[in-house]
């Protein structure tokens, strides 16, 4: 499997710091692929998810703002949505740093699916609306 890469047509939001937030999530991803195929230690790996976590956390809390200044009506919906994904994340770095699960191609995988899937099916929504009530 290689790197995931960005394409503009299937993942802009038309949103440029959130595009360029979704590019950074995307390339920790990137990075994590990267660590484990050069046979990184579990540290290296920690670290990089680690810093996923932070910038997920990060980007939703971005996100919530913008779309509670616009009185965007599927708020709450998306709140949710990003505490569903932020727990995932959450869980999926536990068990790696407890020693239940490794970092593999199925978590690359299941990374990739999980940032965007949201971007295209929810983030995407938000996009008419935020730039007429912004
Ligand atoms: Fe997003
Ligand atoms: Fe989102």
């Amino acid at each position: 499997m290689t790197l995931i890469e960005w394409d503009n047509n299937l993942y802009s939001v038309n949103i440029e710091k959130f595009d360029n937030d979704h590019k950074k999530l995307l390339q920790f991803i990137n990075d994590l692929h990267q660590a484990m195929m050069q046979g990184q230690g579990k540290a290296k790996l920690s670290n990089i998810l680690d810093e996923l976590l932070d910038y997920t956390r990060y980007h939703f809390s971005a996100e919530e703002a913008e779309m509670q200044k616009a009185n965007y009506p599927e708020l709450e919906n998306h709140k949710k949505l990003h505490k569903e994904l932020t727990d995932q994340l959450h869980q999926l770095i536990e068990d790696y740093k407890a020693g239940k699960k490794e970092v593999s191609i199925d978590t690359f995988r299941f990374l990739k699916e999980w940032l965007f899937n949201h971007i295209q099916v929810v983030d995407k929504k938000y996009e008419p609306w935020l730039k007429a009530n912004s």
